[in-house]
């Protein structure tokens, strides 16, 4: 600043400096005002609808990631921005927008429900703002349409029934009926079900789906009950999933016809599906029994904090947490830093509850898949079903 300003003057251009713009309305060098002013994080969450409780616990656990470094990224603080995506795929890139346009965010945390994630991954292609995924799985985001500043810290939706198939053919489920709803996640759900079914011998003998998030099964489990099969596999979540276990237990099926499901079936849901949900089997990428002391400890902080139970969504929004951290910190939060930013979270390392993981080169995490089971009000671990498993990225050039 040169020396003949009067006082007032150089206070006038001080403050502006402040706001990121000098009194002559020049700008300043973006790091300088990227470093002055509060990171903005967005979260477009589903918090009404079937899927709100997963909404709930992923802000959950990426405020308790956050939290832990003193609520600060980098030393910077924090604005935080939330819209409710309704898990309404027709609604998502104008609630995307709500983000990104109006207010400007320079992260969006985002979403759960595959179809408004498509919305969502729309929206960040055009805009380049970084986007990190915490649950919604489809394959495209990661595969064909990958994308430099788009990371998912959840799992792609065949990753969880990868393992499914050969786990119920093991104990001598030979035939199989699959039933989900029908939309991206329960589609590419199945193709993990069938490639692992098949390929250990079993025979899937009907496909049966009703649209999301429509939850009157009863004629569908009349049909099952018919067609008498080994072992029924699912793709169910939220409150619709709870549904599905009590429905399946009230038609007399419970006893009868075993329970499979990618894990989401059993996360969330223990108290409200009851007994309903006992003895049942899946594969997920988490359980609540993991017995490493990461996992203990994550989950005894989060019950005091939050209230309640933590579930896969709660890890999956700590992970996002985590990775939000290491990147901000490699960049001492000048998140405009992109090229150094990205590298850091392709090369990061993420200490989660899960077990430890790594970013594929399509940017879906390299993990492990467990096979587990309801015991009580307990997800307990009772096998690995996949080591160090990573989706196929088919078709991602980065
Ligand atoms: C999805 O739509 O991708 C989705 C939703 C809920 C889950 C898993 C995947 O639990």
């Amino acid at each position: 600043m040169s020396t003949h300003l009067s006082p007032n003057r150089r206070q006038l251009l001080l403050q502006g400096a402040a706001l990121g713009a000098t009194a002559s309305g020049l700008l300043l060098p973006q790091h300088v005002l990227a470093q002055s002013s509060k990171i903005r994080v967005g979260f477009m969450l589903p918090y009404t609808g079937t899927f709100a409780q997963l909404g709930v616990a992923i802000e959950n656990g990426v405020r308790m990631a956050i939290n832990e470094q003193g609520g600060k990224l980098a030393g910077r603080e924090i604005e935080w921005f939330k819209v409710d995506d309704e898990s309404e795929p027709s609604k998502a890139i104008e609630n995307a927008n709500k983000l990104v346009q109006r207010d400007k965010v320079d992260v969006l945390i985002g979403t759960v429900h595959s179809g408004v994630q498509m919305g969502i991954h729309r929206v960040a292609r055009e805009s380049g703002v970084l986007n990190l995924i915490p649950n919604a799985g489809v394959h495209v985001a990661t595969r064909a349409q990958c994308a430099p500043n788009v990371f998912r810290t959840s799992f792609s939706n065949s990753q969880p029934t990868t393992a499914l198939g050969e786990a119920m053919v093991k104990r001598g489920h030979k035939k199989a009926v699959w039933i989900t709803w029908k939309y991206a996640a329960g589609e590419e759900a199945f193709e993990g079900f069938r490639d692992s079914y098949t390929k250990a011998g079993g025979t899937i003998i009907k496909e049966l789906g009703l649209p999301f998030p429509n939850v009157e099964f009863q004629a569908l489990l009349t049909e099952i009950a018919a067609l008498k099969p080994d072992a029924v596999a699912c793709f169910f979540a939220g409150g619709g999933a709870a549904k599905f276990m009590k429905d399946y237990a009230a038609a007399g099926l419970k006893d009868k016809i075993p329970l499979y499901g990618s894990g989401f079936l059993t996360e969330g849901v223990l108290d409200a599906a009851g007994p309903a949900a006992e003895g049942v089997l899946s594969t997920l990428h988490y359980g609540d029994g993991i017995e490493t002391k990461r996992n203990q400890e994550f989950r005894l902080n989060y019950a005091k904090t939050f209230k309640m139970q933590p579930d896969v969504y709660a890890v999956q929004g700590y992970d996002t947490g985590l990775l939000l951290v290491q990147g901000a910190n490699a960049v001492k939060g000048d998140l405009s830093k992109k090229a150094d930013l990205y590298k850091a979270m392709e090369g990061a390392v993420i200490d989660s509850p899960r077990g430890k993981w790594t970013m594929s080169k399509a940017h879906n995490p390299v993990q492990d898949i467990y096979l587990r089971q309801v015991v009580g009000k307990e997800n307990k671990v009772i096998g690995v079903a996949a080591k160090a498993l990573s989706d196929s990225g088919a078709g991602c050039r980065l």
